[in-house]
């Protein structure tokens, strides 16, 4: 048994040591914001942050995350509500980047750390940042409109108050991925 910090919360994990992040975050924490794809740290939809860097939680063991901040796209904004978005949250709502959406917090994720280590990143920035973040729906020319976006959010410093309204959000037929 040890304890984890997850999303500002410790968190007690009863999983073998070797167990990678991806699983306990997904089966041992039930937060499945956090995306299975190849498994081998080749596509990124299971970035998380470690101690704010961006790390493959398939590919990091359980063992290396204790003592660590593990944050994950569940612990963008201030996690209060949904009203409170991450800037990268809300220019990606802005820039409505998503198509089917499974590599998506994979790649907010990237993009948070981005824009936290860099206030103006250039498109060949954004690009090299995000280079092991994979999209099957080729969304890349509004990711870089919403990291700009996002960056631009954060120099301001303004407030940022959701565009959307949960209450009337519409899931897609069968639910949002798992
Ligand atoms: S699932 Fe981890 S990099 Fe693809
Ligand atoms: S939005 Fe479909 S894989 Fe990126």
């Amino acid at each position: 048994m040890i304890e984890l910090e997850v999303n500002g919360v410790l968190r007690e994990i009863d999983m073998p040591l070797d167990t990678p992040l991806l699983w306990v975050i997904r089966d041992g924490l039930r937060l499945a914001g956090t995306k299975f794809g190849c498994g081998m740290g080749l596509c990124g939809a299971c970035t998380v942050h470690l101690d704010g860097q961006p790390v493959r939680s398939c590919l990091t063991p359980l063992s290396s995350a204790e003592g660590r901040r593990v944050t994950t796209i569940e612990g963008l904004g201030d996690g209060s509500s949904v009203a409170t978005l991450h800037p990268v949250q809300q220019a990606w709502i802005e820039a409505s980047v998503t198509q089917c959406g499974y590599c998506q917090s994979g790649q907010i994720m990237a993009a948070v750390a981005l824009v936290d280590a860099n206030p103006d990143p250039s498109d060949a920035e954004i690009d090299r940042a995000l280079a092991g973040n994979l999209c099957r729906c080729g969304t890349y020319p509004r990711i870089r409109a919403a990291v700009r976006r996002a960056a631009e959010l954060k120099r301001r410093g303004e407030a940022v108050v959701q565009t959307w309204d949960p209450a009337v959000a519409v899931a897609p037929v069968g639910g949002l991925p798992a």
